[in-house]
This record gives C-alpha cells, structure tokens and sequence, in this order.
C-alpha cells in the first residue's frame, strides 16, 4: 500500500502543483480545497500519513482543524503552508505538535524532504501505536501472581489506580520485584493503554545522551545531530513515559525533568519552541528515594512531583507466601516451552526455596526454576540443580557476600572470571547495573565480557 499523504489547500494552482508532484513521487495523494471536504474525507476513517494543510482556509483555520483533531489523529503528521510569515501561527502549529511549518511560495524540493521526515517520524509513531495494541492483551491485573496479604493489596491498588488518570508515580522495590511488569499493566490496563508505553533506562546512558534522548533535538544542535529527532517525551504523547532507574539521573537533569512534567512542554535541544506533550510518568526505582534526597542526591521538588502516588513491591524473602504459585507458574511456562513434563515439587526443595534469600527476587527465581525445567530428566523436580547457595551454614553463609573457587587446576584463569560474573549476574537477576556494582567496574566493561563469554 502507498502512504498516503492529505493536502488542505484551497489556491487551486497550488494545490494542483503540490498534489501532481506528490503523486510523482508516488504517494496516494488526495486534494481536498476546504475543511468541510476535509473532515468529510476523514470521515471515512482514512488516516493519512502526512497532512499539508493550509493555514487559512475559506471555512476555518488550519491550526483550529488539528487542535480539534487531536486525540484523533494520532500517528498522523502535520505540515503547515503559511501565507503571510505570521509567527505566532507557526509557533502555535508548533505547540499543538505540528511537525513543521513552511513559508509560501515554497520550494518543492525543499517541501518534499519536510514531508519525507515527517513521513518517517509518523511511521515511527504507527510502529509504536501497533506494538501497543499487540500487547494491550498480553497484560492484565491477574497477571500479577501471588496470595500473599502484599499482593493482594498491591493488585487491588492497581485495580483502582489503573482506572483514573494519574500524572506520575513512583515503583519502588529491589532488582526482579516486577517494577517492569507493574508498569505494564498499568499501561496497558489503564486509561492510556491505546496510546504508546515508552521505556528509558535512566542508568543506561551518559547524561548528554540521555537528555538528547528525552527532549529530542533540532538538526545541528550539536555534532551529530544530523536530522531533527523526537524525544521520547513527544514520542510517549498521549501515552506513558516509562522512568526505569530515576535515581541514577543526573541531579542537574533532573531540574529539567522537573520543569517538563510540571509544565507538560518541552524544548528539543536546539530547538526555539516548545512543544506540548500530554505524558503520564512512571519512575521506578530500587533505591530509597528519600534517602536519596537527604543526601542531596535526588531533588526533593521533583520527588514530591512525581510522588503523587506511590507503589512498593516488598522483596520476595518478605512474602514467600508468593513462592508456591510463582514456581507453579514459572515450571507450567517453562514445561510448555521445553516440552518437559515437571508435575512433582519435593519437600525438600520447596524448603531449599523458602529459606533462601533471594537477593534477585522474582527475577531470579525464575532463571532457576528455567534452568532446573530445561535440565530435568523426569516428571520430578530436580533438586541437584537449585543449586542455591546454603545460607544455613556459616562457611556459606561467608560465601553469599563472595564466591569459592577451586585452587586445584579445574579452572583457568578466564574461566574463573566467567564464572565469578555468571555468579554475580545470577544472584543480580541478570540486573548489569548491579553486577557492574558488585564488581567495581562499569556497565560498559562487564556487558564487553558478557559478550565475550555468551552469557
Ligand atoms: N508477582 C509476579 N507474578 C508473576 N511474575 C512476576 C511477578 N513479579 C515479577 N515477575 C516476573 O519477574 C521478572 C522480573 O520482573 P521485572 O523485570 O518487572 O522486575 P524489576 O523490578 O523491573 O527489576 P529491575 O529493577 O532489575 O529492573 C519478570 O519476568 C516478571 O514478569
Ligand atoms: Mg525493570
């Protein structure tokens, strides 16, 4: 199918002009010379790709057109002609989220790669509008497994949550408690579940890259920057700006987070505009916040801005309650996935599972229940490879803070070190942030010798 691009334009030459070169260009181009003939086409349920409209127009103004349309049209990019170099039209077509404005006459060539780009910008926005319809029924609240009094109170939270409109809120809770999953049902079971769920881990990038990555920028406004791009705050438009990490944020970058999510407006770096967005925010995090706060790591305005309702998940060690069904869950899924048949939990283990302290939580659990489905040889749960470490002896119990290793020839040198990291990113849940922690080294350094090692 061609894309399809809408013009608006009610100058007939012009409009002939713009729709005969567009067609060369091979898109399915449609001309329509008023607004009413505009809505009436939309009508139909068509949405275009690109809009390249006329500001002023015999029944209405352009700008007027899309605010209405807003909420509507939603993965369709604007492009506006204006007459008469009015600025504050073209700043407000900015500001309702136009992609672009372009002074009449205006050059073909010129317009065309501006309808190129927004091309591209609203075929990102469908890609993502499209992930989010495909997982709006993979998450629901049941998904959420566990009797115990925490979970049970934390699904009926969400069940009240996930049904009014809330502006930001904070997960908090450690590596592999379900924060990523939470966010998700929250998206996808709440008011915004049509529109995009975006993710950034605030941990996972440098400071410039990550603000570039959140406000988007103008072409040029720093080396690189090749094309203009969109920010993830315009790209979570009518939908959630998923926080994962907050309290790695940059304190300075923090201040401009702050002003973004009280004004719901932003500014691409090198950009002279700003741009509303309609975002609702998710922040998790497995530090203590406020703790953070006294130190003077973490702004308290912002805290208190994004604190307005706030979620903890309890650790796993905290409610083994939770333990029974999340193993049952974990050994069905693993059973289908591997065609294994494990219908028998010994004693033992399940006493092995509870009295471990699960430093992973959730996450680790089910890396381990995986590992002892995909090695099981019969209908029976194999206990050999739990493989936890026994926190019940004291020689153990020195070991949870290290690790042995055999002195004796077995290992060489590099596979001590795979082993030492499969160790730590076991016992993180696979959490590289943690890892790298708990090595004294960087992300960079221990995700190079993941790679190197496959693991
Ligand atoms: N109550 C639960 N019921 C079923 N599955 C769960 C539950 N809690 C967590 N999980 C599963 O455990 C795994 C880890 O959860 P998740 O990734 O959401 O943790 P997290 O808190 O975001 O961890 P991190 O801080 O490391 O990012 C996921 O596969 C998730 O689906
Ligand atoms: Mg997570």
């Amino acid at each position: 199918m061609r894309d399809s691009l809408l013009i608006i334009e009610d100058e007939t030459l012009l409009g002939n002009e713009l729709a005969r070169y567009f067609r060369k260009q091979n898109w399915e181009t449609t001309l329509v010379c008023s607004l009413a003939e505009a809505e009436k086409y939309l009508e139909q349920g068509i949405e275009p790709l690109v809009v390249l409209s006329d500001m002023n127009l015999p029944d209405g103004n352009g700008l007027d057109f899309l605010e209405q349309l807003k909420g509507v049209l939603n993965s369709t990019e604007w492009l506006f002609l204006t007459g008469y170099g009015s600025v504050s039209d073209s700043v407000r077509a900015l500001r309702l989220g136009a992609y672009d404005f372009i002074e009449k006459p205006c050059d073909l060539k010129r317009l065309n790669l501006l309808v190129e780009g927004a091309a591209r910008s609203a075929r990102a926005q469908r890609r993502l509008d499209n992930q989010a319809q495909e997982q709006n029924n993979k998450y629901s609240i049941r998904m959420l497994v566990g009797k115990s009094k925490a979970i049970c109170l934390l699904r009926e939270m969400l069940t009240q949550v996930s049904q009014v409109p809330f502006s930001s809120m904070i997960i908090s809770g450690e590596t592999g408690t379900g924060k990523g999953l939470i966010t998700n049902i929250l998206h996808y079971s709440g008011t915004r579940a049509k529109g995009p769920l975006v993710e950034i881990n605030c941990a996972a990038l440098p400071r410039e890259l990550l603000e570039s990555e959140l406000f988007g920028y103008e072409a040029g406004a720093f080396t690189g920057a090749k094309k203009r791009h969109r920010g993830l705050f315009e790209q979570a438009h009518n939908g959630t700006l998923f926080l994962d990490e907050i309290g790695e944020m940059d304190i300075e970058l923090q201040g401009k987070l702050l002003k973004a999510v009280e004004e719901l407006r932003i500014r691409r770096l090198g950009g002279d505009h700003e741009i509303d967005v309609d975002v609702q925010i998710i922040a998790a995090t497995n530090k203590d916040l406020q703790h953070e706060v006294s130190a003077g790591r973490f702004r308290q305005d912002l805290y208190h801005r994004l604190n307005v309702i706030n979620i903890h998940i309890p650790p796993l060690r905290e409610r083994l309650d939770d333990l029974r069904e999340l193993v049952q869950l974990f050994i069905a899924e693993n059973n289908a996935k591997s065609s294994k048949n494990i219908r028998v939990i010994p004693d033992t283990v399940t006493q092995k599972l509870e009295s471990y302290t699960w430093p992973g939580n959730i996450r680790e659990l089910r890396n381990i229940i995986e590992r002892c489905v995909l090695l099981a040889n019969s209908d029976v749960f194999p206990e050999q490879w739990l493989q936890l470490p026994n926190s019940t002896t004291p020689a153990a119990a020195q070991m949870e803070n290290g690790v042995f290793l055999p002195l004796d020839g077995t290992l060489t040198l590099p596979d001590m070190e795979k082993y030492i990291i499969q160790e730590v990113l076991n016992r993180t849940g696979n959490n590289v942030t943690a890892a790298a922690r708990m090595l004294g080294t960087t992300r960079e350094t221990l995700r190079y010798r993941v790679q190197k090692y496959h693991l």
